[in-house]
């Protein structure tokens, strides 16, 4: 594992094996960002010409390799593309990117833009989840290599390396990026391979792990089986694993910190893997729906790093988990589901299953009684198609929308708000046989009427709902911090909901 360390210095005197810097765009011609001053300087009247010829122009995404021989004391300089501004999430990004650029350097040293608390985090997080890979099931040595990040030494280098602000922004960095690490590896493993029981016992050993040690946080996990859930009557989740060999799971996890003034409930979708169902899916629909249990990875990972970080704050988690099969034992469309808490709902789509799920679970949350409760859901690829794969949607409370909003924006995850029209619940309300339809045969909004009925089962208590259908997954290529497959979306907004709350 590569351990990281904050300092002060300069990248053209560090002994990294390589050093990264940044470079701006600018429309008189690229510029080194802050932080490269040395290096600057080093190379003088040179500089200018020489990112011409190599074709620099600052611009995201774009790495330049330069060996220095000798002219600076690191053998390589590494150029970074950040942009027009040094924002954070520029240098999150960048920093992502660079960690890709030398992945087998035994040592580098990060020189960009990090004069400040908030630029020290991103700096830290970009490069860790940058370097992201996910090599279980690679057999082949050099592929795994190739893949793999073999850096062993990362130095932050920071001009107030110092200041306590800093320090605690370096270190909280790397709690919430090992968390949401922790997330992808989840939401990365094959379904067939990550079911809801192993799923499951996957949660408790990481709670076990984590209290490991003196004044290690607790976080205590309780598992729901398939006997329990029907005790209990959570019908929702019973009826969407019934198709499956592999029984349904409701896991639930408390962390609760001696003098907490607030209670956050978290709720998350965790379908291990989502056929759709008898409304089956068509093939080329299924064939990344390992990760729809993003939601359920996510709730917990935050829980564990709000943990880790001490916030003074009660935080119940609820992550059901179930596999939405075919089979002869497969709940069908026209069936009625008892709810936890009583409510019957008419089955009319079996892949619209991840609010029956959340359903159980959110009324489970209402219990506890908290003061917010969040539910984050790979849920509708209607809000795919509105929002696209880099923005969740969000919908709730108002106020709760725009703590989420807030949250969102420090933890550099894109999150934008979504209606719930008025009408839905009568639309709701229309099944013919039971309390509520759980699906709407207008296609339009399809996102919006979930929203509506995931809020029936609310209580009325403040909350709002994380739609991460889209950028829970990334089925593309890497793209600054987030790698291909699983990015871990939601666990840093929720860690930075629990922050603003337990200071309010
Ligand atoms: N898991 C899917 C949503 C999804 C789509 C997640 C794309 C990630 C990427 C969900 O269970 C689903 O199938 N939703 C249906 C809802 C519809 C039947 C109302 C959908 O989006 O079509
Ligand atoms: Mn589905
Ligand atoms: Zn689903």
């Amino acid at each position: 594992m590569t351990t990281y360390s904050l300092r002060t210095g300069r990248p053209a005197k560090t002994r990294a094996e390589a050093a990264v810097v940044g470079v701006l765009q600018r429309p008189e011609g690229p510029e080194l960002a802050a932080g490269a001053e040395d290096v600057g300087k080093a190379y003088g009247r040179k500089l200018a010409p020489l990112l011409a010829t190599l074709g620099v122009t600052g611009k995201p995404g774009e790495t330049t390799k330069l060996p220095t021989n000798g002219t600076v004391n690191t053998p390589l300089l590494v150029l970074v593309g950040v942009g027009k501004e040094p924002t954070p999430d520029a240098v999150r990004r960048a920093a992502g990117v660079a960690a890709r650029a030398v992945p087998n350097a035994a040592s580098v040293a990060l020189a960009l833009p990090a004069d400040s608390a908030e630029l020290v985090a991103a700096v830290t997080r970009g490069h860790l989840l940058g370097s992201y890979a996910f090599t279980v099931y690679k057999t082949d040595k050099k592929d795994k290599k190739d893949k793999q990040q073999t850096t062993a030494e990362v130095v932050v280098l920071c001009a107030n390396a110092r200041k306590k602000d800093c320090t605690t922004a370096f270190e909280e960095a790397q709690v919430v990026a090992r968390a949401v690490a922790a997330t992808r590896d989840w939401v990365n493993t094959p379904p067939g391979d990550l079911t809801p029981p192993v799923f499951a016992e996957a949660v408790l050993a990481a709670a076990k792990e984590l209290g490991k040690g003196r004044g290690a946080p607790r976080v205590s996990v309780t598992v729901l089986d398939e006997a329990k859930l029907a005790d209990l009557g959570c019908g929702g989740i019973l009826g969407v694993g019934q198709g499956s060999d592999a029984p349904p799971r409701l896991v639930e996890l408390t962390y609760s910190p001696r003098g907490a003034k607030h209670h956050l409930a978290l709720v998350g979708k965790g379908i291990t893997f989502d056929s759709g169902g008898l409304t089956i899916k068509p093939a080329a629909s299924m064939n990344d729906m390992k990760c729809d249990m993003a939601g359920a990875a996510a709730v917990v990972q935050a829980t564990f790093a709000i943990a880790a970080l001490g916030l003074p704050i009660k935080v119940s988690t609820f992550a059901p988990m179930a596999e939405n099969m075919v089979s002869g034992s497969s709940v069908r469309p026209g069936d009625v589901l008892t709810m936890y808490g009583g409510t019957t709902v008419e089955v009319l789509n079996t892949d619209a299953e991840g609010r029956l799920v959340l359903a159980d679970a959110l009324v489970r949350a209402t219990e506890k009684n908290p003061d917010v409760i969040l539910d984050v859901a790979t849920l509708t690829g209607h809000m795919v198609v509105a929002l696209g794969d880099k923005l969740a949607g969000v919908m709730g409370s108002q106020e709760i929308v725009d703590g989420v909003l807030a949250a969102s924006k420090t933890a550099g995850e894109e999150h934008w708000p979504m209606p719930i029209p008025e009408g839905m619940s009568e639309r709701i309300t229309s099944s013919k046989v039971a309390d509520l339809a759980q699906h709407d045969w207008v296609r339009w909004g399809g996102g919006l009427f979930a929203g509506a009925f995931l809020r029936e089962f609310t209580a009325g208590l403040p909350w709002a709902h994380l739609d991460i259908a889209g950028p829970g997954f990334n089925s593309a290529g890497p793209d600054g911090h987030l790698t291909a497959g699983g990015t871990g979306w939601g666990v840093a907004t929720l860690v930075e909901y629990a922050r603003a709350m337990s200071a309010g």
